[in-house]
């Protein structure tokens, strides 16, 4: 392949390279486009064919429903890793040795601790708030409190912030559920590992003595973690990478990640897929009128779970999410009539041209809903746990841009606004 792209614009030809990736990925780099074209530029509404960076961390092939971690499968990664593993993989960049996540996780110990002033700030939300903006001010919140970890200059203060926020976080989801439950805050046990501490400080109930941790629902929520770690450049991961390139710093820049979240086309679809399936039971389980319903371009209404905009083929942690939802509810004994509807919508679009021909496959937030609601997880909840898995990845992708000293993202645009006009008094308007 030419190692050059040509653009011809009234008879010029401008030469512009082209760069490959380990995985033969192709891309020609624009950026010196205004520069030598005198201010042209490309639009590209929504990304769907630009490129913002180069990174190691994720590789992604929708074509083929490939995604890897720093080169590990996503498949062998949840059969075989845990989520903290995957978390140092991602951020570090190479699977710890048993030493290096031993001294990660004694670092995360040290700083679980989270000042006693949030749970005043906590208390001023109404019971009714979502979770997902909870989250998100309370991570901004942090800030405040830890501010030496906003301007991180060296590799030590960019690690001890990265451990303040593996640390803090999961105190900081569990705060919010037991906040919605109406349960006292509680700390972390620090004879658990990562995962089983999460639980304890989600669901103990302050009328237990012990709380036992079920191997079933840990490791499912293990994988499920893993599943959501990283994702590359979509609208969450690009939006901490965006606002991490003003140097805004860590904590502001995760706490923008979780707002990117929540919304129903990204993370918030797992919240929305559990209420969808509701409806439909509710509407007596006709799957077939909620099928017509998605076809139709008059009805605003989506298949929530469905469709993705870099698979076009089934998207892989669907597929592991599936299998486990069936072996999770089996091994727990809960009986759930929407997978039933899950599956038989699945099943309808998998043979309906419409969804054939657009390539709609179901996604990571099809199947996970139902799992979280086996493990107890209220509805409300699900995107939280998506933002939980997420940290890593997000974590990873800052460092990674601060490392590679991006510069600031500034996209241009193309004005089609008013041209020059005379301001006119408000008595001639
Ligand atoms: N139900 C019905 N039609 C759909 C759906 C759907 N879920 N998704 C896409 N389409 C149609 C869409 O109407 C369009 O049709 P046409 O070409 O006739 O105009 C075509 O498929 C292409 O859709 P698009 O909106 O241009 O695709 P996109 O890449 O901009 O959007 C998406 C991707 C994920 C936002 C979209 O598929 C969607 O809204 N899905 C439902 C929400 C959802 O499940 N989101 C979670 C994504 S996975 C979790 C994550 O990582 O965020």
């Amino acid at each position: 392949m030419s190692n050059k792209a040509t653009i011809e614009l009234d008879g010029k030809k401008y030469e512009f390279p082209v760069v490959v990736g380990t995985e033969n990925e192709v891309a020609i780099e624009i950026k010196s486009l205004r520069a030598d074209t005198g201010g042209l530029i490309t639009l590209d509404p929504g990304y769907k064919n630009t490129g913002s960076c180069k990174s190691a961390i994720t590789f992604l092939n929708g074509e083929e429903g490939i995604l890897r971690y720093r080169g590990y499968s996503i498949e062998e990664l949840a059969d075989k890793a845990s989520f903290l593993e995957v978390a140092y993989l991602l951020i570090f960049g190479e699977l710890p040795t048993q030493e290096q996540l031993d001294k990660l996780y004694k670092d995360i110990k040290k700083e679980s601790h989270v000042d006693e002033e949030m749970k005043k700030i906590l208390d001023g939300f109404p019971k009714s708030a979502h979770p997902m903006g909870v989250l998100s001010s309370l991570t901004s919140a942090l800030i405040a409190f830890n501010p030496s970890a906003v301007n991180v200059e060296s590799d030590e203060e960019m690690y001890n912030a990265i451990i303040k926020l593996l640390a803090k976080f999961p105190v900081l989801v569990a705060w919010t559920l037991r906040k919605k439950n109406g349960q006292p805050l509680d700390y972390g046990d620090s004879s658990l590992d990562y995962v089983d501490n999460i639980l304890k400080m989600m669901f103990k109930s302050p009328h237990e003595e012990h709380y036992d941790i079920d191997p079933v629902v840990s490791s499912a929520l293990n994988k499920l973690l893993i599943l959501h770690a990283d994702h590359e450049q979509n609208c969450s991961t690009s939006t901490v990478r965006i606002v991490g390139s003003s140097h805004a710093g860590l904590f502001a820049s995760i706490s923008a990640g979780i707002s990117a979240l929540w919304g129903p086309l990204h993370g918030g679809a797992n919240q929305a897929v559990i209420e969808m399936l509701e409806n439909i039971k509710e509407d007596g389980g006709d799957t077939k009128k909620y099928m017509g319903k998605a076809k139709d371009k008059e009805d605003p209404f989506r298949l929530m779970g469905f469709g993705h905009r870099v698979y076009k083929n089934f998207d892989p942690r669907a597929k592991i999410i599936k299998k486990s939802a069936d072996q999770v509810l089996d091994q727990l004994g809960v009986e759930d009539p929407v997978l039933d509807i899950a599956k038989g919508l699945e099943k309808e679009a998998l043979e309906d041209s419409y969804f054939v021909d657009r390539k709609l496959y179901p996604n990571v937030d099809f199947y996970s809903g139902i799992i979280y609601r086996a493990l107890g997880i209220p509805t409300e909840m699900f995107t939280v746990m998506f933002a939980l898995g997420r940290l890593p990845g997000w974590i990873a992708q800052w460092r990674e841009m601060r490392l590679e000293k991006e510069p600031i993202g500034r996209p241009r645009q193309v004005y089609t606004g008013e041209n020059l006009r005379d301001f006119k008094d408000i008595s001639k308007r």
